[in-house]
Formats: C-alpha cells, sequence, structure tokens
C-alpha cells in the first residue's frame, strides 16, 4: 500500500523522536519515499544526520540552507506528498497547527498541505487531557486530519498515563489502512443525516435530545476520505468540517430535515441515517413565549414527525443502499432489526444504551451491525472515527 508513497514525516521536540528513526525505516522498507521536516526542538532529540543517512535525503528544517542560501519551498513540499505524518506532535505544535502559528518550516510546510495529515501527539498524560491539547486536537479533526490516538502507558514523566506516541508499527498499519481505502468510493454520492433536531415549543425553548452529531460527522468525514461526495444535512450542533467534498446542510427541525433529505435522496448511491430524529413536535407554536401560571399544570399536546428513514426506504430504487441507527434500551436485536424492515432498510446499526460508552455525548461507540437475513456482525468499544470507518465498509460493500 505504501510502495511509491511520497511522505513528509515531521518530527517535533519530544523525547518519541527517537521512535522517528524506526518510522522511517518502516516506512522506507514499504517502499515509501520519506523526506524529514523537523523543528528545531526536533533536532534536540534526533540528530538530522541519523535521518540523512536513513532517508538519502537533506533534512529539512530551517526556511533556507545559511551557507549557500538554498530556499526550502513548504509550497512544493505541500504538493509533493501523498501523506504527511507528525510523529511525534508535541502540544506545542499541535497548538501552533491549530491556529495557524507558521514560526517554523514544520507549521508552514503543513499550511501548504494538499494531502492527507496524520497526527501521532506525545506528551506527558496531564499535557494530553488540559482542554487546550483537546481543543486544539477538536480543532485539527475538523480541519479533516487524522489523529492518531496516543497509546496509555508509561512516560518519559514516569507518571503512567495516556500521552505515549503511538508505536511506528501500528502508525505504518494505519497509513496503510488509510491508503487501502483511498478511493474506493469515488464517484459515489451519499447523503448523511447528523445531530439531534429542534421542535420549537416558542420562540425561545425547543424540545432536543442530546445527539452531539459526533458519529454522522465521522461518518461524513470517513466517506469523504474514501473520494465519496457527501451531502451531510445536520440538526444543531457545534462541530464543523472542512473536507472539501462534504456539503453541508444546517437544519433545525424534523420537518426542514425530511426535506432536505427527501430532496438529496433522489441522486444519490446511499444514505447513512445517523441523526437522533424527534418522533414528535408540539401541535401548536406559541407565537409569544409561554408564561408560568405559578401552581398550574402545563401540558403540551405533541404530534408525529416524518419518518425520514421510512420515506427514504419507500423511495430506494435498485443500487441505492440505506443504513440506519436504532439505540435501544432493551431486546435490543428484536427491535433493531424490526425497524430495519419496517424501515426497509439494508442495514441497521444498533447501539445499546446498556453498553458503556456507547450512545450520546461520547467520543467512543460499540455497535452491533445487523442485516435483512439475520446475520449480524459485534463490533467491540473504539473511538467514533474507528466505528465510523467500519459502518463505511458495510456501506462500500453493498454499493460495489
Ligand atoms: N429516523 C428518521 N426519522 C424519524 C425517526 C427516526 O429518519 N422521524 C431514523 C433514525 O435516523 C435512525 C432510525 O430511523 O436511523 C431509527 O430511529 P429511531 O428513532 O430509533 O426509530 P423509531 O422508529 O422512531 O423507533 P422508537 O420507537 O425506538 O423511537
Amino acid at each position: 500500500m505504501l510502495k511509491g508513497k511520497k511522505i513528509v514525516l515531521g518530527i517535533t521536540g519530544s523525547i518519541a523522536a527517537y521512535k522517528a528513526a524506526y518510522l522511517t525505516r518502516l516506512l522506507l522498507k514499504k517502499g515509501a519515499e520519506v523526506q524529514v521536516v523537523i523543528t528545531p526542538a526536533g533536532k534536540e532529540f534526533i540528530t538530522p544526520v541519523t535521518l540523512s543517512a536513513l532517508t538519502g535525503k537533506p533534512v529539512v528544517s530551517g526556511f533556507f540552507t545559511a551557507n549557500d542560501g538554498t530556499w526550502h519551498s513548504h509550497v512544493d513540499l505541500g504538493l509533493w506528498a501523498d501523506a504527511m505524518v507528525i510523529a511525534p506532535a508535541t502540544a506545542s505544535t499541535i497548538g501552533k497547527m491549530a491556529n495557524g502559528i507558521a514560526d517554523n518550516m514544520l507549521v508552514t510546510t503543513y499550511l501548504s498541505m494538499k494531502a492527507p495529515v496524520f497526527i501521532a501527539p506525545a506528551m506527558d498524560l496531564d499535557m494530553y487531557a488540559h482542554p487546550s491539547t483537546q481543543r486544539n486536537l477538536d480543532l485539527l479533526r475538523s480541519f479533516g486530519n487524522l489523529i492518531i490516538e496516543p497509546a496509555t502507558g508509561f512516560l518519559a514523566s514516569k507518571l503512567e498515563g495516556k500521552g505515549r506516541m503511538e508505536e511506528p508499527d501500528e502508525i505504518v498499519n494505519q497509513l496503510e489502512a488509510f491508503f487501502s481505502k483511498e478511493n474506493k468510493l469515488s464517484k459515489k454520492k451519499i447523503v448523511i443525516t447528523a445531530g439531534p433536531t429542534y421542535e420549537k415549543l416558542d420562540p425561545v425553548r425547543y424540545i432536543g435530545n442530546y445527539s452531539s452529531g459526533k458519529m454522522g460527522f465521522a461518518l461524513a468525514e470517513a466517506c469523504a476520505s474514501r473520494g465519496a461526495e457527501v451531502i451531510l444535512i445536520t440538526g444543531p450542533v457545534g462541530l464543523s468540517v472542512n473536507h472539501p467534498v462534504i456539503k453541508r446542510i444546517d437544519v433545525e427541525s424534523a420537518d426542514e430535515m425530511y426535506e432536505e433529505a427527501i430532496r438529496s435522496f433522489r441522486d444519490v448511491d446511499g444514505a447513512i441515517l445517523c441523526a437522533a430524529v424527534a418522533d414528535y413536535k408540539p401541535a401548536l407554536f406559541s407565537e409569544n413565549k409561554i408564561k408560568r401560571k405559578t401552581g398550574e399544570r402545563l401540558s403540551v399536546e405533541l404530534v408525529p414527525n416524518p419518518d425520514i428513514a421510512a420515506a427514504l426506504g419507500k423511495m430506494k430504487k435498485k443500487g441505492q443502499v440505506i443504513a440506519g441507527f436504532a439505540l435501544e434500551t432493551n431486546d435490543e436485536e428484536k427491535n433493531a432489526l424490526n425497524k430495519l424492515e419496517r424501515k426497509n432498510l439494508d442495514f441497521i446499526v444498533l447501539n445499546s444504551m446498556n453498553d458503556a460508552g456507547a450512545g450520546f455525548r461520547t467520543d467512543t461507540n460499540k455497535i452491533t451491525i445487523l442485516f435483512p437475513d439475520n446475520s449480524k456482525k459485534v463490533f467491540p468499544l473504539k473511538s467514533k472515527t474507528t466505528v465510523a470507518d467500519d459502518i463505511v465498509d458495510e456501506m462500500e460493500n453493498l454499493l460495489m
């Protein structure tokens, strides 16, 4: 998978930089061409001589070579590469990348990069857990960058926790997995619904749910990274996408989501219905704010919302594939299979509220995929990004 791939390997100032030599070696062994870009702090941990001896290329660090004035073009590197891998990535470099602080060759190269970027953080556990680092990583994810999660274990600080750079073998595995999927969905168009819906009660209140939209956004990124054209219809969420092939349509209510989904479905190959659509909406919308009447009960009459999944299931033509989700608390598989059949879906992704780490407001998910012939695939607890990949694998199988 990596044969002939041109890889810019960015190295920053972390003790894990010593592993970058082994990572370079592994990439070369797989047939990749490696160009190292190292920060000034990175050079304190590993010498450019080691890296240039391995790659057979001068290591780039400054904007030009002092003795002869040779200019190193970060723009050219951005166009040359098939992937950029920053391993190890320190909290400082992650912060600079997230905020466009281009004060060294590595960050300018990152900002010029046309190819996918993989980031393998390495730092102390408290630095990793700090809201500043987490916010910066979320920003990088929203730019479409792929974060290679650090491992949990013994750290250079002699503390134990999450922050240790992922092992070079695993980084190479993730790169290979990425390239093996690249372009698998090219020329395919997929519509995805995500997030909650808000059903208005009055000008300042609504009925909603806890869906964060993370699963739907991860699915959109996964489809886009395989070359699909993606239409992402999302309810109100605090997330952003930056993948150029994701067309985002923001909606608020189930009715608005329904209209957009019906409009898009006609000329797509597949749909993944991940939104937590409110089943009911208030029968009446009060133009004025509903006032409290001390001591009195207040009843709100609710009427059903349209079922988007069922409507698309009815419209479905030969060759189109629809995947739905089921979040269940009891009789999980039976209820999910019932939905699959009732909505005419091709497969359904079951989340059980009884599984810790699954469902709303988490970064992880634990799913079972059920098919119309009652067969199933059970997956362990994984990050939502990895779960998205498993779901898109099924979509891809059915679309081929
Ligand atoms: N769904 C939808 N439109 C709705 C309700 C649900 O498109 N109005 C989709 C969801 O996006 C999901 C699937 O249908 O893919 C299952 O949603 P769920 O709310 O669990 O199904 P319901 O049929 O509403 O069943 P329940 O009685 O469990 O709420």
